[in-house]
């Protein structure tokens, strides 16, 4: 039973003027317990209905039955406040949990396919801290989404197209070596790169070089197709490296190249539709009545750009997948590149350009003194998983010098840390990436929630086996702390439902505080298994069971580990 809904049903019954969907979307859940377990504020009936809200509050309860799941109805100032009658609370969530497991609230599978497009690098470059937001933030969407029972399609959009490539070849047949290369790759391409720029100044017969080496490439010159891939192959080798730290990998690596035989259809539709403009030879879309300028999708030498390949991947991704939604974790410098894209597709006549959906996110910059550089002012995230995990190490070691399988586990932590920092932050702002903060075991981290999942873990594997498996719950109901968790591990599926449509995973990540710290008080306060009382010594461990569950569900959709000891 959903709480929230049979509650929506419930008013529903006595509010004429509101589908029962659009209570549901009004029902809150109070800031505190005192409050009831859910709220419906009467504000927006009191405008449409021109009375005060206390009164349809009062009118509204007097109108309800209550059914057995409400133990109280209260009318507090203009809202009609719900009290769950504790005990069933207790054994519907209690029994949902412990049958679900680690799956605790996944849903069905669904016909519908979503693709979150995510990380999408550029080849060549430094794979830096500046990725972790869209890397870490895409990924948990991704598994957010096939959890709630979606046909999921995650697409690493690499940047692996573009006249940079010119520049890269001429500068690898002048200076470079393959063996150099293959050792670090982009270091080494970087360097190219810049070497490049520098003997440019010097020399302008290079600039015509690397144009005459991307129209090759446009052209599918042998040598320079090959040279492009190779580029590109050892690239992707070495982000590799961190999708496999992180545990991520692609349903497809579909980037910027696979759309340049796909330009002209493009352009020539574009066309057809009339929004095609010339401008001084180049070709834009002009949408300055929508306040977003000019948008240039073909340059004067007849090549295209990121904005076209964009147009183009949406349209193959429809054609290709059919999705429900298409959504674009990147960074909020590219808003604007964005509404462009989803204007001119609009204009297009393709009804889906609403169905495509940029999530954008704020910056994040290092606290000083985190990582010494690399050369040149970039910091690769490399560095940074690495470092999390060897700090992460000398803490352990130093907690609990006895553990087994040190070197795995300070990965799961050290590794988990930063991404927990990352998705419980909110999306949208910016924010400063401090190691000491991430990798604390006290405070919001990722440590803290793992530690407490090992706490009860290690709860429960003190208790030798006691049988919990028929444990009746009564004797929870009249514990606060019990209590105060069951109704934590009930929030879970309206976390989720928030965390996927606002596309926003902080508040699975809140979700899971909340419990971590509820369990905590519990266990400070409670003896677990060390007590006489059989009935209620079950009841506890099958609590303390249900929390396991409830934080590994978590942490899983993170793509973070639930280690058993720490
Ligand atoms: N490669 C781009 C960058 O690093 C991000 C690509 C974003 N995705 C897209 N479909 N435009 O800035």
């Amino acid at each position: 039973m959903d709480f929230k809904v049979e509650i929506a049903k419930l008013l529903k019954s006595s509010i004429e003027s509101l589908s029962e969907e659009e209570i549901l979307d009004i029902i809150e859940i109070p800031p505190n317990s005192d409050m009831g377990d859910f709220a419906f504020p009467c504000f927006k009936l009191s405008k449409v209905m021109r009375k005060a809200p206390q009164i349809i509050a009062s009118e509204i309860s007097e109108n309800i039955q209550k059914p057995d799941f409400i133990s109280e109805i209260k009318v507090l100032g203009g809202y009609v406040n719900f009290y769950l009658n504790n005990y069933m609370v207790i054994k519907q969530v209690l029994d949902k949990v412990l049958l679900e497991k680690e799956n605790y609230c996944k849903k069905e599978p669904k016909k519908e396919t979503v693709i979150v497009e995510y990380s999408s690098p550029n080849i060549a470059k430094p794979f830096h801290i500046g990725h972790i937001r869209t890397t870490v933030i895409g990924h948990a969407l991704y598994k957010l989404y096939k959890y709630m029972g979606y046909n999921t399609v995650g697409i690493n959009h690499l940047g692996d197209y573009g006249t940079q490539f010119g520049k890269l070849i001429v500068a690898y047949k002048k200076w470079g070596n393959v063996d150099e290369l293959k050792q670090e790759p982009i270091k080494t391409l970087l360097k190219l790169y810049v070497k490049f720029h520098e003997e440019e100044e010097k020399d302008s017969t290079l600039t015509d070089d690397a144009r005459a080496w991307f129209k090759k490439l446009e052209e599918k010159d042998e040598e320079a197709v090959r040279l492009w891939t190779f580029f590109r192959e050892e690239s992707l080798k070495e982000f590799s490296k961190v999708y496999d730290m992180l545990g991520i990998s692609f349903d497809s690596y579909a980037g910027e190249s696979f759309y340049s035989d796909k330009m002209p259809a493009v352009i020539e539709e574009i066309k057809e539709k009339n929004l095609l403009q010339d401008s001084k030879g180049a070709r834009v879309v002009d949408l300055e009545q929508y306040d977003l300028g000019v948008a240039l999708v073909q340059k004067s030498d007849g090549s295209t750009l990121y904005l076209t390949r964009d147009i183009a991947a949406a349209m193959y991704r429809k054609k290709t997948y059919d999705f429900y939604k298409n959504i674009y974790v990147v960074g909020s410098q590219q808003i604007l590149h964005f509404k462009q894209f989803k204007k001119i597709i609009e204009l297009m006549g393709h009804d889906y350009a609403k169905d495509c959906i940029h999530v954008p996110f704020g910056m994040v910059a290092l606290e000083e003194g985190t990582l010494s550089t690399r050369k040149g002012n970039v910091v690769f995230l490399e560095d940074v998983l690495n470092n999390a995990i060897e700090k992460t190490k000398t803490i352990i070691e130093e907690k609990n010098p006895n553990l087994q399988n040190i070197d795995e586990l300070s990965k799961q932590i050290g590794i988990g840390a930063v991404v927990f920092q990352e998705l419980s932050n909110s999306r949208t702002k910016d924010y400063i990436f401090s190691m000491e903060k991430t990798l604390s075991f006290e405070g919001e981290t990722g440590p803290y929630v793992q530690y407490t999942h090992a706490r009860a873990c290690s709860v429960i594997r003190k208790s030798n086996g006691f049988d919990y498996s028929n444990a009746t719950y009564k004797t929870l109901a009249d514990n606060e702390d019990a209590v105060s968790i069951i109704k934590i591990l009930g929030t879970f599926d309206d976390a989720l439902e928030k965390a996927m449509l606002k596309n926003e995973p902080h508040h699975i990540a809140r979700y899971v505080l909340d419990l971590s710290q509820a369990f905590n008080k519990f266990y400070h306060s409670n003896s677990i298994a060390n007590i006489d009382d059989e009935e209620m010594k079950k009841d506890r461990l099958a609590l303390t069971k249900a929390v396991t569950y409830g934080i590994s569900s978590a942490l899983n959709i993170f793509g973070i580990k639930s280690p058993e000891q720490m």
